[in-house]
């Protein structure tokens, strides 16, 4: 059953609130946090601008993620694959009316090189994100840490991640919230077109 539109955890601090989905009148932003902040990524497959916050949105699902909002304003989002339904969902036909037929082959030939299909007891993160100026002061880990209660909540035991090796600050988070890395993998041959060489897996088992 899809949650209520409304539906809040307890708050981060007094200001900032934490929801269990993405409101419908903050998809565009979500998209361009999410371009903007996983660019080493996104933007290889999606490019920059208008065309790629369009692409990227069509195939959001706006129940699959935690986000966190001060005064009306996104402000962190995390997005969710689980074995049965995930946040970003591409496929031909989102691709198709911005890339072309060719256009959108490529990329979902990239998509699917990058896609971690999450195991039946698995959450996996499929990207986190916080505006700049709202970073270093705990909203990425309450994120995290609401996810733990969604998962724990839909029976699932296991958060895997995969954090790439241009990012070490990401990394020293998720070991200080208890995250153990379980092994790393290349991006071998497109690492230079991504521009990072490899990534390290991470998972936190839930009690
Ligand atoms: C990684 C990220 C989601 C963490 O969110 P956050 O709200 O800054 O995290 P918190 O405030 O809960 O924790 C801060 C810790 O995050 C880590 N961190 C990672 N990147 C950071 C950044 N650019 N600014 C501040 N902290 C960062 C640090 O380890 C920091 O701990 P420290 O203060 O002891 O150095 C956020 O920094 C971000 O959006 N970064 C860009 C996108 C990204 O790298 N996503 C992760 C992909 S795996």
């Amino acid at each position: 059953m899809m949650p209520a539109e409304n539906s809040r955890t307890p708050s981060l601090t007094p200001t900032i609130q934490l929801l269990d989905h993405l409101p419908d009148d903050r998809v565009d932003d979500a998209a361009a946090l999410y371009l903007s902040a996983l660019a080493d990524k996104l933007v290889p497959v999606y490019g920059v601008g208008p065309r790629a916050r369009q692409a990227l949105m069509c195939g959001f699902n706006r129940h699959m993620c935690i986000t966190a909002e001060e005064n009306d304003r996104l402000v962190g989002i995390l997005g969710i694959q689980s074995a049965v339904a995930g946040f970003m969902n591409v496929t031909i036909n989102t691709l198709r009316p911005f890339y072309g037929t060719f256009g959108s082959l490529w990329r979902m030939a990239l998509l699917a090189f990058l896609h971690y299909p999450p195991m039946a007891d698995e959450a996996y993160i499929d990207g986190v994100a916080v505006l700049p100026e709202y970073r270093g002061r705990g909203v990425g880990t309450g994120l995290i840490a609401a996810l733990e209660t969604w998962a724990t909540g839909h029976g699932l035991s296991i958060i895997r991640l995969e954090v790439v090796d241009a990012n070490p600050r990401a990394e020293k988070l998720y070991r200080r919230i208890g995250f153990k890395a379980v092994h790393a993998q290349t991006v071998w041959p497109f690492g230079t077109l991504f521009g990072f060489q490899s990534s390290t897996v991470m998972v936190k088992t839930l009690n």
